[in-house]
């Protein structure tokens, strides 16, 4: 297994995931392949912390859950540990990453080797750059901001912090999303365009014209369809995984 402790290096870097999902197994593939590359951070990921009671005890993809966030921080307190949090809804990753950052853990930034990034891009500490992503030059990527699947991000683009590219979407050059906004997948913001605050474009829509604040559009083009002050649905994808077996029984 890519990320089992025979294979880190020394040199590696503790690491913890917050959320041990989907998106969660995806960062711990995505840290493995980093640290194959000797151009990249090489992780030593000591496993998952997740909230979720179905999982206490769990092993997940070979890596225990800690605890709940409450435990890991009672059982771990003042160690020098790196974390990112990989959770899907952008304002419980905001309110996550708050508490750890407050317990005095550093942020991981995870860049696949397979994304494309301009050494003229910025990217901030804990953000995920998945697979096949493209930043342009100039573009500023944000704190804990989650570029997912194949999306790009054009060249003087601002992504705000925690926001969200979903799989697929399409930043063309000189937009701003705004912090915590919601890109879904396939959807295309035309050049220069504004996506406000805590905003939600759904999936496969067209902005052509700046998006408000906490408002949700919809279309081709995208057409505001209401507000969403507290709009979450898009953790829908990480749900919890299936248990696995105890240690010992792993073959
Ligand atoms: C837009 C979205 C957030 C709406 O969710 P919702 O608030 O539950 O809204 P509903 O599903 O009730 O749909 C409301 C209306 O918008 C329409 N609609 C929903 N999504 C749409 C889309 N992507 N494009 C066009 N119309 C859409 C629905 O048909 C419905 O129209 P109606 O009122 O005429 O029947 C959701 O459909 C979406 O696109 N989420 C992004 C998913 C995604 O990309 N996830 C990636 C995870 S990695």
């Amino acid at each position: 297994m890519l990320n089992s402790a025979s294979e880190v290096k020394d040199e590696s870097r503790p690491l913890v995931i917050v959320g041990a999902g989907g998106h969660g197994q995806e960062v711990l593939w995505v840290a493995a392949r980093m640290s194959l590359e000797s151009s990249h951070e090489r992780w030593n990921v000591l496993g998952f912390v997740d909230d979720r009671p179905s999982l206490r005890g769990c092993m997940v993809e070979g890596l225990p859950v800690l605890g709940s966030m409450q435990e890991f921080l009672f059982a771990h307190a003042g160690r020098p540990l790196f974390f990112h949090c990989a959770v899907g809804n952008n304002h419980q990753r905001q309110k996550l990453a708050a508490v750890m950052l407050s317990e005095g853990y550093q942020p991981a930034t995870i860049i696949d080797p397979m994304s494309v990034v301009s050494p003229r891009a910025t990217i901030g500490a804990g953000a995920y750059v998945a697979p096949r992503v493209y930043i342009g030059p100039l573009a500023k990527i944000g704190r804990f901001a989650l570029i997912n699947v194949a999306s790009s991000i054009g060249h003087h683009c601002v992504m705000g912090d925690y926001t969200q590219a979903c799989p697929g979407a399409r930043v063309n050059g000189h937009c701003v999303v705004e912090n915590l906004a919601f890109l879904g997948s396939n959807s295309v913001v035309h050049p220069g365009k504004r996506v406000g605050e805590n905003a939600t474009v759904a999936a496969s829509s067209f902005v052509v014209r700046d998006v408000k604040p906490n408002t949700l559009v919809v279309g081709v083009p995208a057409r505001m369809l209401h507000h969403t002050p507290d709009f979450e649905n898009e953790a829908d994808f990480d749900d919890a995984p299936p248990p696995e077996p105890a240690p010992s029984t792993v073959e």
